[in-house]
């Protein structure tokens, strides 16, 4: 694993100039910044149509098999990170417990549930920031033992302990916070924590709370890798410390730019809202001289319906800027070319999205294997069933 990390490291600091940028910002010149390093990239790029970079975005293996032709390199990446995928055997539930649980939710948390379940250690469990406590309901039904099920929101904690309490399961909601200090309360050393979809410093809370209290085994999957409470990213491991990618909260953002799988509607309503974004960024600068970075509150699908003018119109009141009489079809259309711009960028920083997000999780592993865990890294869903589909599970030597 310390190899593995190692290679990435140096894989992703050596290719720097390929992922650490934001399409958004960068698309605001016509010129691909890896004219000078790699012109036949830019001209495959360049050559694209609008349907070939959909069709890529989708489909990541043909994107590196495409791109590899410029860049031989990235196929590297898709080695790295082929983690082995866990067989599950659909567990059968009892009727009820999958009462209310929304379906790729059901999908996730049988697939997870199944893989802490087989391998279980410790006579009860500790459901981290559990909110509903769907994966706990498995746990509990499944195993006939204690679950603590530790949550923020006071009302998800009520309807869970209703629902659990409804089904006769063993489970106990904790409301609280898992930055305070006293949360460390909700661990004692029979418990093998879970948690399904821990975002940010929250896994990182339970990884410390669980090392201090020597959990026999934690199995969790990690997401929301840029919300954490200190501007750049704390590595937990030496490994990663030792690293000179001072991660920027944006750039932890960057694993979780898959395309959403939300169908045509979705996939237009983006463009779209994207083209105004980017047609009114540049309107404001050609045409006010505001040459600073405006952010404009999200806006509802519907207004995106009343057409570019009346976004222009409604983002300029927003920030309170007053806008000269300009074309805005011609801006409409220049919003339009900056999308396709933006997006044949992504093209580039596609293929590492996957190998950053491993690096995370990498070093969540080799610091647990520092603090004396076993530690295997595996897939536990598909990733149409989501993206954040990796499962960190330690167990303690
Ligand atoms: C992405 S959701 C995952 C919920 C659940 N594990 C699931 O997969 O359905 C993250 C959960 O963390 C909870 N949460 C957020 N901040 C928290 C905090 N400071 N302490 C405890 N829980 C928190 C949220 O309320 C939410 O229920």
């Amino acid at each position: 694993m310390l190899y593995l990390f190692q290679s990435l490291d140096r894989f992703l600091v050596d290719n720097q100039l390929l992922w650490r940028f934001e399409p958004f910002f960068a698309s605001r010149t016509n010129t691909l910044p890896w004219l000078t390093d790699n012109a036949p990239l830019c001209a495959w790029l360049e050559s694209l149509s609008p349907e070939q970079i959909e069709y890529f975005k989708l489909d990541n293996e043909a994107l590196v098999e495409a791109i590899c032709d410029y860049l031989p390199h990235i196929k590297q990446i898709t080695t790295w990170t082929n983690l082995p995928t866990l067989k599950t055997h659909s567990l059968r539930l009892p009727r009820g417990v999958d009462s209310g649980v929304p379906g790729r939710k059901l999908q996730q948390i049988v697939s997870m549930g199944e893989a802490a379940l087989n391998s279980h250690h410790g006579s009860e469990w500790l459901e981290w920031c559990s909110g509903k406590g769907f994966l706990g309901r498995i746990l509990a039904s499944q195993s006939g033992q204690r679950v603590t099920s530790f949550e923020y929101q006071q009302a998800l904690c009520e309807s869970g302990q209703r629902e659990a309490d409804k089904q006769g399961l063993m489970m106990n909601f904790v409301q609280g916070d898992a930055f305070s200090p006293d949360s460390i309360n909700a661990f004692n050393t029979n418990q093998h924590a879970v948690a399904l979809h821990a975002c940010g410093d929250l896994h990182v809370s339970l990884i410390n709370h669980g090392v201090e209290k020597q959990l026999p085994a934690l199995t969790f999957s990690p997401c929301c890798y840029h919300l954490i409470r200190t501007e750049t990213y704390q590595p937990l491991s030496g490994a990663a410390k030792q690293s000179t990618l001072n991660l920027s909260k944006s750039e932890l953002r960057i694993p979780l730019q898959e395309t959403v799988t939300g169908g045509e509607r979705v996939k237009r309503h983006r463009a779209e809202e994207m083209t105004f974004r980017l047609g009114f960024d540049l309107l404001l600068r050609e045409a006010t001289g505001i040459e600073q970075y405006q952010p404009i509150p999200s806006i509802k699908k519907s207004q995106l319906s009343d057409g570019f003018e009346a976004f222009c119109l409604w983002a300029s009141t927003q920030k309170a800027i007053e806008l000269p009489e300009v074309d805005y079809a011609q801006y409409e259309e220049k919003g339009r070319q900056r999308y396709w711009q933006m997006e044949r960028m992504s093209l580039v920083q596609q293929p590492f999205r996957r190998a950053l997000e491993l690096w995370l999780v990498l070093d969540k592993a080799l610091y647990l294997e520092q603090c004396g865990y076993k530690v295997k890294l595996s897939q536990f869903c598909s990733r149409e069933t989501t993206p954040r589909n990796i499962l960190v599970h330690a167990i303690k030597d």
